[in-house]
């Protein structure tokens, strides 16, 4: 902690001094300051959850906080459906997407991403028992071990997108089917809300439960009766989503996260709440 203290103080002077006229302007005292809204979705801990007494925390939340105490920003968090996260931000050019977001083409089309601060890969939660050593490639579950099962996301993610296209197939730039993995094998698949909705179904309305590494590992560490497998997938890398014109905010995000990625704090923050019990509904 002392450590973080004292990095904190230096990344204020250093960044106070640099982005000075930029970042904190006219914008001194408590009420001058400029209110940076952050949109999340609290599904998805180690990244961002309820606590106990409702609140919205998590390593995404405090590297936000940290970042616009740095850059003399209010903060205010707002827990959305994860879709919406993209919407406001597009609206609003005081608004940050903060939620485990994955950097992808579509996404850059309608908004700018900070610099990447980690990555990460699709997971599938089952029943204990539904696979065993034979079904897994070095470690990984291949997608057409999937086939025939109902399986649950959450809505408009990465990993809800990897397995509506492996049930439902592509299209080529010729605008030609091209036939997913999984389909034609019976598997469908149901969008919920989140991860941690959607895992209390397993072994009812659904069998599986697609989502990132970390959220996945942290509901199956909270029920004894599920486990987790990695897909065998490309991995993905998380950032901050942007409204189209922040390009001054996101270069200052860009120049205090390079800094705290350096100094392990981006790290250390997901570590200290991968320990936290998942309370989100
Ligand atoms: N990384 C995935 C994506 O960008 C899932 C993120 C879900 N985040 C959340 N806070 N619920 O689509």
């Amino acid at each position: 902690m002392k450590k973080l203290l004292t990095l904190l103080f230096t990344l204020v002077l250093t960044a106070g001094c640099l982005l000075g006229l930029t970042a904190c302007g006219d914008n001194k005292g408590s009420n001058g300051k400029q209110t940076i809204t952050v949109y999340t979705e609290s599904g998805f801990a180690p990244f961002e959850y309820l606590n106990e007494n409702g609140e919205v925390v998590g390593s995404d939340i405090d590297l936000m906080s940290e970042i616009c105490e740095i850059l003399g920003y209010n903060l205010v968090v707002k827990d959305v459906a994860f879709g919406a996260i993209f919407t406001n931000v597009q609206n609003d050019k005081w608004a940050v997407g903060a939620a485990g977001i994955t950097v992808n083409a579509e996404r850059s089309e309608t908004g700018i991403f900070s610099d990447s601060y980690t990555t990460s890969v699709q997971y599938v939660i089952v029943k204990k028992g539904t696979f065993s050593e034979a079904d897994l490639t070095d470690g990984k579950i291949d997608l057409t071990k999937l086939s025939g099962k109902k399986m649950g996301m959450q809505e408009s993610t990465t990993g809800c997108w990897l397995i509506e296209d492996a049930v439902d197939g592509t299209k080529d730039d010729d605008e030609n089917h091209v036939k997913g993995e999984l389909e034609g094998t019976g598997a469908s698949y149901i969008e919920y809300k989140n991860a941690v909705v959607a895992s209390n179904d397993i072994g009812g309305k659904i069998d599986a439960v697609v989502i990132d590494e970390l959220p996945a590992k942290s509901i199956c560490k909270n029920n004894s009766e599920l486990e987790c497998f990695q897909i065998n997938a490309e991995p993905e890398s998380y950032a901050f989503y942007l409204n189209k014109e922040a390009t001054e905010l996101l270069s200052n995000i860009n120049y205090v996260l390079a800094k705290l990625k350096e100094d392990g704090v981006v790290d250390y923050l997901i570590n200290k709440h991968s320990g936290a019990y998942n309370l989100a509904k």
